[in-house]
Parts: C-alpha cells; structure tokens; sequence
C-alpha cells in the first residue's frame, strides 16, 4: 500500500481549501480503523474550518502554532462513555489517527497529528474550548491541508534491519 510509505507529516500548507468529500473521506477512514472492542470504539470528531477556532486551537500550545495554517483541522475525542476497555482508549484513537493521516496521503493532502493527551494542560484547553463534558477526552488534533509548494508527501527509507529479531531477542 503505497500511501504508508509515502505519508509524511506535512506542516505548511497551501491557501486551497480542502474539499468536504476529501474530509468525508477522512473521517470514514479514521472510523475505519480496528478498535478494542467492536461497537464500542470511543472515538468522536470535531471538524473546524472556522478561521477563529483555527487560530484557537494553534494556541493550545507551542507545538500547535502550525495549525494557524491549516484549511481544516479535526479534534479527535473519546467518548469514555462508550469505551468498553478505558484503560486502551489512548490505542483505541491513535488506530483512528493513524487511518486518517494515510488517508490524507491517499487524498494527496497534507497533515500532521499534533500531540495532545496525555498532557493535562492541553486536553483542559480544548475542554474548555468546545465546553466539552468529563466523559468526553481530547486525544489530539490533525492539522490538514493542501501541501505547500515542495512539501507534498513523499518516501522517506525508515526501514531499520536492526530493530528485527527472530525468534528470540
Ligand atoms: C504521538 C505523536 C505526537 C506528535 N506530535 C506532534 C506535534 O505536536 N507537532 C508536530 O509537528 N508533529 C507531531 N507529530 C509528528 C511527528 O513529529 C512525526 O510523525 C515524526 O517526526 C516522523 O515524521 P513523519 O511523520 O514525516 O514520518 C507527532 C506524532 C505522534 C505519533
């Protein structure tokens, strides 16, 4: 599947929309993905296009000062009232964000996951950004767009014979 191999984390991005079939695509994708239970997989989503909620979220943190650019950006949540395994549930949603960075690849898109749980401060802040209830948890932010000039995804060799063993360690 070339699109793992091609992925990258794209972080400027270019002035051009991204379509609502592309982000329909994305999150079909992200709901895709395997879960610890079937029907009972936590995950929510929050699309923003919305300019002032973008620059909202960019402030969640320094490494969140990208998201400032993206076309669109989509808050993964769990929903901890549905999740029949809690103690998976940070898995549960990086299967989800992974399904949709590739799906972004796919779509020719740009994206990157930016880190949110398990750091206390910056999951507080989209709670009290989208007023969110205690059951419902931040797991981090996809910041998506079309890739700026030169930054589109392409194969970097991660490939490391060494991390391989055989058997026995
Ligand atoms: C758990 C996790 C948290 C990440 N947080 C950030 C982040 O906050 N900001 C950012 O620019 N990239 C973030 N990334 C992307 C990584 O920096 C990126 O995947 C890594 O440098 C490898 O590059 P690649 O995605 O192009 O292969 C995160 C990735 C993961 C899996």
């Amino acid at each position: 599947m070339k699109e793992i191999f091609k992925r990258r984390s794209i972080r400027k991005y270019s002035d051009k929309e991204v379509e609502d079939e592309k982000i329909a695509k994305l999150l079909r994708a992200a709901m895709q993905a395997p879960g610890s239970r079937l029907g009972s997989e936590p995950w929510e989503f929050i699309v923003v296009k919305n300019k002032n909620t973008i620059k909202k979220l960019s402030e969640m943190s320094p490494n969140a000062k990208l998201v400032s650019d993206a076309s669109v950006a989509i808050v993964l949540l769990a929903n901890m009232d549905r999740v029949h395994y809690p103690q998976v549930w940070q898995q549960d949603m990086s299967a989800a964000a992974t399904n949709l960075l590739l799906e972004a690849s796919y779509l020719d898109l740009g994206a990157v996951w930016i880190g949110t749980a398990p750091t206390q401060e910056r999951m507080d802040y989209l709670s009290e950004l989208f007023d969110l209830s205690d059951n419902i948890r931040p797991f981090n932010i996809i910041s998506i767009g079309y890739p700026a000039e030169g930054l589109e995804n392409k194969f970097l060799d991660k490939y490391d014979e060494s991390r391989i063993h055989y058997e026995e360690y």
